[in-house]
């Protein structure tokens, strides 16, 4: 822990509340971060696919022959419609445009266009939806909106590698039913403020204090990623949810993991919104982005093995109560943090030794975005050149 006079009071309020800011941050984090879309076990069949939506940007995964699964905008080449207008689902031989019916193969190329002689000498072979980047890490796909110096996904999460391997999280498959999506009263990072520290897990999360609240240890924020991991307690947990879970799990070692794993829940973070939940009996993802500069979308979901006992299911059932209990009681601290910076009297966060985690992500976003290191929100620039000519400084 450290012990020494750092800066304590976090991003200033104008950066939870500036529409400017949100702009230059839809560009220069989300666009240009990779965002988690789905696990490959939710495109079934050839023609699955499942769509992203985030900061004005469409996008979808799609499975096509050979079992590839390729990445595109969706946005039709013809006027710009939804080439995809469900979330998920699975189309047949093609992806058929609503508006005026162009077809497109699952491999983007265009395979039919009705009155194709009313487009002159237009060369269809060119008209292909647009690609985007695309990385599957141990089963979970990634896309990219646009190209910028965030390395690649197996690079970022390299340091991961040997423990998720113990997981087999490749194999898993999503639960039915487990994916959750609230609209949150917000600042996305105010999000990330309450989930980048454990300092209050005591205070505000009686269910998980009583499964992990003597060990838990929040690892700071290193070149875009972060670790946590909670032991459970060893004297014995009060709520009987929390009770019974630990029996079930204390009593079973089901994927074989090393002895700390096998009492742990472990949480891995992505810079800029992706968290990732390691438990013996499952895993847990959730992730936040932007609509507004006070508007939040959050979601998660849980994916569990192919084949689970019966004890293995009554397990993921009560960590599914506990985490239901955590992001609720989560949420509301969030909508607090955000109402927080409106008030005339708010001056600045005091973080203790024990949020060393949220200044470290502050400090990663500082590095990206300078202008977030004002105190005051820089209106007399048009944040985004004024931004540009910061980095450029910092370069020289
Ligand atoms: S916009 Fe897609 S066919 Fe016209
Ligand atoms: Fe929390």
């Amino acid at each position: 822990m450290r012990k020494n006079n750092w800066d304590r009071s976090g991003l200033p309020g104008w950066t939870y509340q500036s529409d400017s800011l949100f702009q230059l941050e839809a560009e220069e984090l989300f666009r240009k971060h990779w965002q988690f879309v789905c696990h490959i076990n939710e495109l079934n069949k050839i023609g699955s696919y499942k769509t992203i939506e985030i900061v004005n940007e469409r996008g979808f995964v799609i499975k096509g022959e050979n079992n590839e699964i390729r990445a595109f905008h969706n946005l039709c080449r013809h006027r710009g419609s939804r080439v995809i207008s469900d979330k998920e689902g699975v189309c047949k031989r093609a992806i058929v445009c609503p508006f005026h019916g162009w077809s497109y193969n699952f491999d983007g190329s265009v395979r039919g266009v009705p009155n194709k002689d009313s487009f002159g000498d237009t060369d269809f072979s060119e008209m292909g939806l647009k690609p985007l980047e695309i990385e599957i890490w141990h089963g979970l796909i990634f896309v990219r909106f646009k190209k910028s110096n965030q390395k690649s996904i197996s690079e970022i999460l390299k340091r991961f590698d040997n423990e998720i391997s113990f997981y087999k999280m490749e194999h898993m498959q999503p639960v039915d039913g487990s994916i959750w999506t609230d609209i949150l009263d917000a600042n996305w990072k105010s999000v990330r403020d309450v989930d980048n520290e454990g300092y209050h897990v005591r205070q505000a999360h009686p269910s998980l204090f009583d499964l992990y609240g003597q060990d838990y240890n929040d690892e700071p924020f290193v070149e875009g990623t972060s670790r946590s991991i909670g032991t459970f307690n060893t004297k014995p947990s009060k709520k009987w949810s929390v009770k019974r879970y630990r029996h079930i799990v204390e009593n079973n070692n089901w994927l074989k993991l090393p002895k700390l794993l096998s009492r742990s829940w472990i949480y891995f973070g992505m810079f800029p919104n992706f968290v990732l939940g390691l438990y013996p009996e499952c895993i847990i993802y959730y992730y936040e982005y932007p609509l507004s500069s006070t508007k939040t979308i959050q979601t998660g979901g849980v994916l569990k093995h192919k084949k689970e006992s019966r004890e293995k299911k009554i397990a993921r059932y009560l960590s599914g109560r506990i985490d239901r209990d955590t992001a609720k009681e989560d949420q509301m601290l969030v909508e607090w943090s955000t109402e927080a910076v409106k008030s005339s009297a708010f001056k600045g966060f005091c973080l203790s030794d024990l949020e060393y985690g949220v200044k470290t992500y502050h400090d990663h976003l500082r590095k990206l975005i300078p202008v977030m290191n004002f105190n005051t929100e820089p209106i007399d620039h048009s944040l985004n050149e004024f931004n540009n000519k910061l980095l450029a400084e910092n370069k020289t």
